[in-house]
C-alpha cells in the first residue's frame, strides 16, 4: 500500500505532584486523592508507523519497540501488548470500530522513545498512553475518515489509568476522585526542577498499599487534603513559596520502600533545593530557585550519585500531549 511507512507521532509530558493528599481506600481498590499536578517538559515520544496489510477487527498493532534514553534497570518487559501505549491504540481503534463496524485500517508498529523514568512516580507510562491516544486519533482521521471526539478520548484515557487524563491536559491542575477529575489551576511563572532517580522503580499500587498499612500503626499519617498553600504559591509565581508548600502523603511509604532516597534528599537540600518524592516515587523532585540555580545544583549533586542513579533537569508547567 502506498501509505507504507507513514508516521503519526505525538509527545506527552512527565508530571510532578506539587501536593498529593491520599484519602481512604475505596471499594474499587483506588484511593480518593486531592492532588495538584504540574506537567514538566521531560517528554516521551510515541510513533505509529504504518506497515503492510489491513485489519477490520482485533488489534491493528503488529509490534511495539521501546528505546530507553535513560540508564535505569527496568524489571518488566516493556515490549508486549500489555504496554500502556499498545493498550491505548487498541482502545482508540476499538472505539472507532464501535462507531464504524468493519472499517479497514492499516496495521502499524509502535515505537516509544522514553526520556521519562520508568515506574518512577512521574507518570511516564501515562504519558505514553496519552501520546499514543493523540497519535492514534490522527491515524484514525487519516485512514478512517473521522477522529474520535475529545470527550471520547478523555473517557478512554480514564480507563487506561488515573494519571492519563492529566498527561493529555498538561499545565497545572487540581485532581480529585482517583486523580482523574481535573480542573485547570491558575499559575504564574516557571519552575525549574531536578529529577533524581535511584536506578530502581516502585509499583504505584504497592506504595498505596504500604501507606494504608503504615497508617494502621501511625495515626500521625493523616490525609492532607488542603491544597490552599500550593494554590496560593502558584498564583504568587514564587518558587521559594511553592517549595515551602510542597507535600506528598505517599512520601513515608516511598522512603520505607527505598531508604536510599533519603541520601538523595539530603544532597538536594545541601545544594539549596527543595526535595520531595515525586508521586509514588522513587524519583526525587527537587524544586530550584531558577534556571541558574538548577544547573548549579545539577553539577553539585551529580558527582555524589551512585552508579545507576540518574539526574535530569526539567521545567514546568509544560503543555499536554501534542501531535508532532
Ligand atoms: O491508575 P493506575 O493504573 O496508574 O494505578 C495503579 C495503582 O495505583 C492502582 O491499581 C491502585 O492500586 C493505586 N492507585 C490508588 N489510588 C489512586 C491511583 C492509583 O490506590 N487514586
Amino acid at each position: 500500500m502506498d501509505s507504507f511507512g507513514e508516521v503519526f507521532a505525538a509527545s506527552a509530558p512527565a508530571k510532578v505532584n506539587l501536593h498529593l493528599g491520599v484519602g481512604e481506600a475505596r471499594a474499587d481498590g483506588y484511593h480518593d486523592l486531592v492532588t495538584v499536578f504540574q506537567a514538566v517538559d521531560q517528554l516521551d515520544d510515541v510513533k505509529l508507523v504504518v506497515e503492510a496489510h489491513t485489519a477490520t477487527e482485533g488489534s491493528v498493532v503488529n509490534a511495539i519497540y521501546t528505546n530507553l534514553l535513560m540508564d535505569i534497570e527496568v524489571a518488566e518487559d516493556l515490549d508486549t501488548p500489555s504496554n500502556l501505549a499498545w493498550r491505548a491504540v487498541d482502545a482508540a481503534v476499538n472505539a472507532f470500530w464501535a462507531e464504524h463496524p468493519g472499517a479497514a485500517l492499516p496495521r502499524i508498529r509502535i515505537e516509544v522513545t522514553k526520556s521519562i523514568f520508568v515506574a518512577g512516580g512521574m507518570a511516564g507510562g501515562s504519558a505514553d498512553a496519552a501520546a499514543a491516544l493523540v497519535a492514534a486519533n490522527a491515524y484514525l482521521e487519516r485512514f478512517g475518515g473521522s477522529a474520535l471526539s475529545d470527550d471520547r478520548i478523555l473517557e478512554i484515557a480514564k480507563t487506561l489509568g488515573a494519571d492519563v487524563p492529566f498527561a493529555l491536559m498538561g499545565g497545572n491542575a487540581l485532581g480529585t476522585g482517583r486523580g482523574d477529575e481535573l480542573v485547570e489551576m491558575l499559575g504564574r511563572g516557571e519552575y525549574w526542577w531536578l529529577f533524581i532517580n535511584p536506578g530502581t522503580s516502585i509499583s504505584t499500587g504497592k506504595a498505596f498499599a504500604l501507606l494504608d498499612d503504615m497508617r494502621h500503626d501511625n495515626p500521625a499519617l493523616v490525609p492532607h487534603l488542603d491544597t490552599t498553600a500550593v494554590a496560593q504559591a502558584l498564583t504568587s509565581g514564587n518558587p521559594a513559596q511553592l517549595g515551602a508548600a510542597l507535600h506528598n502523603d505517599l512520601q513515608p511509604a516511598a522512603l520505607k520502600m527505598r531508604p536510599q532516597i533519603t541520601r538523595i534528599m539530603a544532597l538536594a537540600e545541601a545544594a539549596g533545593g527543595r526535595p520531595i518524592v515525586s508521586g509514588s516515587g522513587p524519583t526525587i523532585a527537587v524544586l530550584c530557585d531558577d534556571e541558574q540555580h538548577a544547573k548549579r545544583a545539577y553539577y553539585a549533586i551529580n558527582p555524589h550519585l551512585s552508579e545507576g542513579m540518574d539526574i535530569l533537569l526539567a521545567k514546568g508547567p509544560a503543555e499536554g500531549a501534542t501531535l508532532l
